[in-house]
């Protein structure tokens, strides 16, 4: 039997559909009915996922990590806590587990904040964006900078270990001359203990699409937090995440070093490691059943490099081949990363590069 003791939950609503979002949504407009519906599908997909579990040979261990990803999990409120703590936390025990919960400045309240304390939250995630009250409106955000101040004030002031989302690339920063050092800055002053740098990501359609920044202005973007976060005592520990010492997303660590984490909610993905192969499987929308994904032993090698190489972990390969040895070497004259003791680990200039460095390694029979 493997073990699970990863939890991640997906909470599908929001009170605005952002123009860039990229997550799978709903417009909350019937609170009632929806979350009613929203309950029935986590319900109905806990036997589903129990038969799964038996079949793959795995077993519910005391949680050490929950997420509560969206979407807008804030929006389900204290009843959200009340579902969560009768329905999961009567099947599933907690040993000192990190218990996240994404929080959208527009929708949240000191209450709401409290009834998920109560049962074991202990780590926020603000999709804070930017502290620039222009952007924030091209981002099409629909809560203001006040509000956004009234939450890091709130974590701040309470002692809360929080994280903040902050997007580069962002519609007119190149022409507007975006202060992302003063905005970060001013961040800091609220005291996260981890920030996820996300590059915007936007689609053909997207509204803005002409007025996005190069990629060479972007490249200096990240490179600039990431300089600036690391003079400030961050860690780089992920080629987006960046935490204080100790305070590393337990959850996030799970993905990227392939251990076993279940998920729940519309589009949730779980993950179950089965010696050389795993299965990943996606809960679909619109029924309490999933998508599974096998993968086989170069899928799964291939993902590890990939995750290990995003990691300040690095990767050390089983098998050191002299092309490969070639290969790290050369990563490391171009100030890509150190390469010692026949372990690769990127620094932020590699990190950005991670594509075409990947195709570097496929050039050497990786896959
Ligand atoms: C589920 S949302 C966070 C919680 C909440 N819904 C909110 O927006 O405040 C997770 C994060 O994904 C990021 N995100 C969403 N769409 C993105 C995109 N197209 N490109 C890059 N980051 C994106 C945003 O930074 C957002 O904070
Ligand atoms: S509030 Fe968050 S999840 Fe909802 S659309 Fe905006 S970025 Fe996406």
């Amino acid at each position: 039997m493997t073990q699970v003791s990863g939890l991640y939950l997906h909470v599908p609503f929001c009170k605005h559909l952002c123009n860039y979002c990229d997550f799978y949504k709903q417009k909350l407009t019937a609170e009632k009915t929806q979350f009613e519906d929203f309950h029935q599908f986590l319900i109905s997909s806990w036997d589903r996922h129990e038969f799964l579990m038996r079949e793959q040979k795995m077993d519910w261990a005391p949680l050490t990590s929950v997420y509560l990803g969206g979407g807008t999990p804030s929006l389900w409120g204290a009843l959200g806590a009340e579902f969560f703590r009768d329905f999961y936390l009567s099947k599933l025990q907690l040993d000192q587990a990190e218990f996240t919960m994404e929080i959208d400045p527009g929708t949240w309240t000191p209450e709401m904040i409290e009834a998920w304390k109560k049962i074991g939250l202990n780590r926020i995630s603000i999709g804070t964006q930017t502290l620039d009250g222009n952007f924030l409106k091209v981002m099409d955000r629909i809560h203001s900078l006040e509000e956004t101040h009234s939450l890091l004030r709130y974590c701040s002031e309470n002692n809360w270990n929080f994280s903040l989302d902050f997007l580069l690339g962002i519609p007119y920063s190149q022409e507007k001359n975006r202060d992302i050092i003063h905005e970060l800055t001013e961040l800091l002053s609220y005291s996260p203990t981890h920030i996820s740098l996300y590059i915007l990501n936007a689609r053909s359609k997207y509204p803005l699409v002409e007025s996005l920044p190069d990629d060479e202005y972007i490249r200096e973007e990240f490179l600039k937090v990431s300089e600036f976060l690391r003079s400030r005592g961050f860690h780089h520990y992920e080629v987006s995440n960046f935490a204080l010492p100790g305070f590393e997303s337990r959850h996030n660590l799970k993905y990227w070093r392939g251990e076993a984490v279940a998920a729940f909610g519309p589009t949730g993905t779980g993950f179950f490691p089965q010696g050389k192969k795993a299965l990943r499987y996606n809960w679909k929308v619109m029924s309490p059943d999933f998508q599974p994904e096998d993968l086989g032993e170069n899928e799964l090698l291939l993902e590890f490099v990939y995750l290990s190489l995003r990691t300040s972990e690095g990767w050390k390969p089983t098998h050191l081949t002299r092309g490969l040895e070639q290969v790290f070497q050369s990563w490391e004259a171009k100030n890509y990363g150190q390469f010692t003791a026949g372990k690769m680990v990127l620094n932020a200039t590699g990190f950005v590069m991670l594509d075409s460095l990947m195709d570097d390694l496929f050039r050497e029979g990786l896959a």
